[in-house]
């Protein structure tokens, strides 16, 4: 039966750990130059409803160097862009392709796109969940830290599709979360309760201070993510005080990495100075945008099936 990647707490740990492992073998092979075709002749289709630098190129690279090819597709120039019912254009580009990749804003229209494709479908970011992006940074905390499942992680910001697939995470892999949002911009309620149901260990607070101290892992984003830009204002004021700067760093551990998906608006959320500190893994994290959704395709794509879904 075909698996989508739409939301971390579809998968077990035991699943996301093998992907992790497939993500560290498929870089060091590109790393060392070696082949690996995993997804020899395979297409997958890339359906862009929203602006993407970092998403776009590294599932286009990222299907090159396993053997295959990508499909761009903005919404604006396919028929669903004029309103063709999702059902029937998923149902059309399964018989074309191998998997899609979808970018768009109702998580509801992916799961509706999934259902009615035979194929996998992988979340590129929704208005709900962004998480291929998690998957990068906790691979890349592991690469940092050895026991990246028994650190302290803070969020402190926008409770966005960020914070939301980071409170899946928490769920899933058992670390300690903290949380700091000003009123009127806690994560979604549903997905914190959820995560609670499933015995998370999340700390939500208004407090960036509270968040930041002693962590080992601070994380932020953007106050106005896509589709928010005519808040971009309001939403300056709301979040005075919840930008990582390197007074908020001075609280955490001092060997604390500090990570944003990116893009960044520097000095917003995040100082110009962290970003260029020791502390930031930033870049990394982009990196391992490639590698962790290459071992995700490999997943979910490949026949024979490599890592989980025998
Ligand atoms: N972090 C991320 O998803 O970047 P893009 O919006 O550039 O794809
Ligand atoms: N929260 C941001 C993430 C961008 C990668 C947005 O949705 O715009």
């Amino acid at each position: 039966m075909k698996k989508d990647f739409l939301c971390l707490s579809d998968w077990s740990l035991e699943d996301l750990e093998k992907i992790f492992a497939l993500t560290s073998d498929l870089k060091s092979k590109q790393k060392a130059g070696m082949q690996h075709h995993l997804l020899a002749d395979k297409t997958l289709g890339m359906l862009f409803e929203k602006s993407s630098t970092r998403t776009r190129v590294s599932f286009e690279v990222g299907m090159f160097q396993l053997g295959g090819h990508a499909l761009f597709l903005a919404s604006g120039n396919t028929q669903m862009g004029r309103g063709e019912p999702i059902k029937d254009t998923a149902r059309c580009m399964a018989r074309y392709v191998d998997g899609v990749m979808i970018r768009t804003y109702s998580q509801q229209a992916i799961e509706d796109f999934a259902k009615y494709s035979s194929v996998p479908i992988i979340n590129g970011l929704t208005d709900l969940y962004h998480p291929c992006q998690v998957m990068a940074d906790l691979f890349t905390v592991s690469e940092y830290k050895e026991n990246y499942r028994q650190l302290s992680y803070c969020w402190i910001g926008d409770g966005n599709n960020m914070a939301n697939s980071w409170i899946n995470a928490a769920a899933v892999f058992g670390f300690e979360l903290r949380v700091a949002t000003p009123a009127g911009y806690e994560p979604d309620a549903s997905v914190c309760k959820r995560a609670a149901d499933a015995g998370a260990k999340i700390l939500y607070t208004s407090d960036p201070r509270e968040a930041a101290r002693g962590a080992q892992v601070l994380n932020t984003d953007v106050w106005a993510s896509m589709g928010q830009e005519e808040e971009q204002q309001v939403r300056e004021k709301a979040f005075v005080g919840y930008q990582i700067n390197m007074e908020l760093v001075a609280l955490a551990d001092p060997e604390c990495v500090v990570m944003h998906c990116l893009p960044a608006h520097r000095d917003e959320e995040i100082t110009d100075e962290v970003m260029e500190s020791s502390h930031s893994i930033i870049y990394d994290e982009a990196e391992n945008r490639l590698h962790a959704q290459k071992a995700i395709m490999a997943t979910l794509m490949s026949y024979p099936p490599v890592a989980c879904c025998e």
